[in-house]
């Protein structure tokens, strides 16, 4: 059976929306950039797509997502939400729950959070979430929006790039047993099914568990805009999961993933 085949039978009878088409693809440029183009040519949502290898994987920022062959799980969504701008800008901190019920169901142990998309096991990367919107031309309204998820699953440290090695890990780095990638995917899409038929009326749900698995409240960290950096102690996730920091002045300020980032005082995270 090839790996799309295995991961449909996995997913049979078992999904409402997420994963009603499954694409898995030898090599690709982008699986985000797969699923950018299915909308243009009028696909329905839930298609999931996946990779073995990416030329071209995205990060957030801009950034590239090392995306060698078999190594990682590369996997992308195709959604077409009702929901408006405000809504679905907390859609990315509800994939970071699903992933980590997914991974727990599959590995028996539930990574952790990274405010606001980085999936952690044992205080290293060991994926994270790209979230693009696509809008309607000239309408400013939204046609689709597109979840991409990357796990190192496979990787030793020397598959690491030397610069990620010290704050990166695979699945295979932290456990005895590492899961199939059909396994790991299926999980992954049936939790993000469940999330997305949830989504966004089980909010307290999804904040509980979000909050649960955040490792950077409590944490001293660096508040990173274009123009400025600054320090505050990050204290909570507030309900449209902003993390609330106290600055140095002790003024308390909420900020949202889209006007910063934030780095620990000491080391990535
Ligand atoms: C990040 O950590 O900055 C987000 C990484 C997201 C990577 C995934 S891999 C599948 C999908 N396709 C992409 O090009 N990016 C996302």
């Amino acid at each position: 059976m090839t790996l799309e085949q295995e991961l449909t039978a996995l997913l049979e009878g078992k999904t409402k929306t997420v994963g009603n088409r499954v694409f898995w693809l030898e090599e690709t440029d982008s699986t985000n950039l797969v699923c950018r183009r299915l909308a243009g040519e009028g696909m329905p949502e839930g298609a999931v797509v996946l990779a073995r290898a990416q030329r071209a994987g995205r990060g957030r920022r801009g950034r590239n997502f090392q995306s060698t062959k078999d190594l990682g799980m590369y996997l992308s969504v195709l959604l077409r939400p009702v929901q408006d701008m405000q809504t679905l800008s907390n859609m990315t901190a509800w994939v970071a729950v699903a992933v980590c019920e997914g991974v727990e169901k599959v590995c028996g142990v539930r990574p952790q959070i990274k405010w606001i998309n980085d999936i952690i096991l044992n205080g290293k990367k060991l994926g994270g979430i790209l979230t693009e919107l696509g809008l309607e031309p000239g309408a400013g309204k939204i046609d689709h929006l597109v979840v991409g998820i990357g796990l190192n699953v496979n990787h030793s440290r020397e598959d690491f790039e030397p610069e990620l090695r010290e704050m990166a890990t695979s699945l295979s780095l932290e456990l005895e047993e590492v899961p199939a990638l059909p396994e790991l995917a299926a999980e992954i899409v049936l939790a993000l099914d469940r999330m997305y038929a949830n989504f966004p009326d089980n909010r307290m749900e999804y904040l509980e568990h979000y909050r649960a698995g955040c490792i950077t409240t409590g944490k001293q960290v660096q508040l990173i805009t274009p123009a400025s950096r600054e320090e505050g102690e990050a204290l909570t996730i507030d309900e449209q999961f902003r993390l609330v920091l106290r600055m140095a002045d002790g003024e308390e300020r909420a900020v949202s993933a889209g006007e910063v980032s934030v780095r620990g005082m000491y080391g990535y995270l």
